[in-house]
């Protein structure tokens, strides 16, 4: 496994696989790697061809009161994990190198970043956007690995993939949970033993809004009532927003239809958590 830290080598070692006649398979992260990040690598190199993964905390991607400086950077590790699953390649930029001083161009995919999460965290759509459109640049992948755990991150790179004409195919992977039913996220570290139970309640909510949708209850209005009233219920967690969308568009929905995407966040603590399911009508 190699590990560069400049966009220079990148683009030379993925050009060299590209002559080997490698497909070009990228999963960025920002790293501290857990089982849904190594589900996503696992994906990929089961795909077969060349295997990069990124590790690289974007900055622009973090409001300024949020958790850039305390988020968790655990390299050596990182870096085992990605040679357990067999990665070929691991970039490891500064970041100077993706951001050179005076850097000021930016990708904003207008209005879906302006909704739920992005609501809470103006300005975090426009890092994702700007260091993915950055990284399928430099790496140029033929497919992408994003999973489904950051539903409207996914939704907002394929619009940015479709809108500008990017050559890269985006593959989605599962949301890999705890035996609890935690979603799991790098940020579940910073969790107390009793905050990790109340941060359960994201999971407990969308349980509770598929049982209602089997029993017939198919109103997404009932069902995000039914959510909220189900986080605001539990001590310790406070509700953001529990919400039935549709899954291209992210508007909330008031009539049923065949596929609806419940996407709920809650703070714990200082700590905040988001969680998602599709739902399909039969
Ligand atoms: P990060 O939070 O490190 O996540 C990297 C990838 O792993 C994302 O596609 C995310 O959806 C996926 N992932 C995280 N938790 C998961 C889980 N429990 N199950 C399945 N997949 C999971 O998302 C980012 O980094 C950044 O925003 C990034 C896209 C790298 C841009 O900086």
């Amino acid at each position: 496994m190699e590990v560069v830290e400049g966009i220079v080598e990148v683009r030379a070692a993925v050009a060299a696989a590209r002559r080997n006649g490698h497909c070009i398979r990228l999963v960025p992260t920002m790293g501290a790697l857990h089982a849904g990040h190594t589900s996503l690598i696992d994906a990929a190199r089961r795909d077969g061809g060349y295997v990069v993964v990124s590790i690289f905390v974007n900055p622009t991607q973090f409001g300024p009161h949020e958790d850039l400086q305390r988020y968790p950077r655990p390299k050596e590790q990182d870096l085992a994990a990605c040679r357990d699953c067999g990665v070929d390649l691991v970039f490891y930029p500064s970041v100077p190198e993706m951001y050179p001083p005076g850097a000021s161009t930016f990708i904003e995919v207008e209005e879906l970043s302006t909704v739920w999460e992005g609501a809470i965290r103006p300005g975090h759509f426009r890092g994702v956007a700007t260091v993915v459109a950055k990284l399928f640049h430099i790496v140029q992948p033929d497919v992408a690995y994003f999973g489904q755990k950051d539903f409207q991150q996914q939704v907002i790179i394929r619009r940015m993939v479709r809108d500008l004409d990017l050559p890269v195919e985006i593959c989605n992977g599962p949301t890999v949970r705890d035996v609890d039913g935690l979603a799991l996220s790098s940020r579940n570290a910073y969790l107390a033993p009793n905050e990790r139970v109340a941060g359960l309640c994201l999971f407990r909510a969308l349980q509770r809004g598929e049982q209602e949708l089997r029993r017939g209850n198919s109103n997404p209005r009932h069902l995000s009532a039914a959510m909220q009233e189900l986080i605001r219920s539990t001590p310790g967690a406070t509700l953001d927003y529990a919400a039935v969308v549709d899954p291209l568009t992210l508007r909330e929905l008031d009539v049923p239809q065949s596929e609806m995407v419940a996407l709920v966040a809650a703070r714990v603590g200082t700590t905040r958590l988001i969680d998602n399911a599709v739902w399909r009508l039969p």
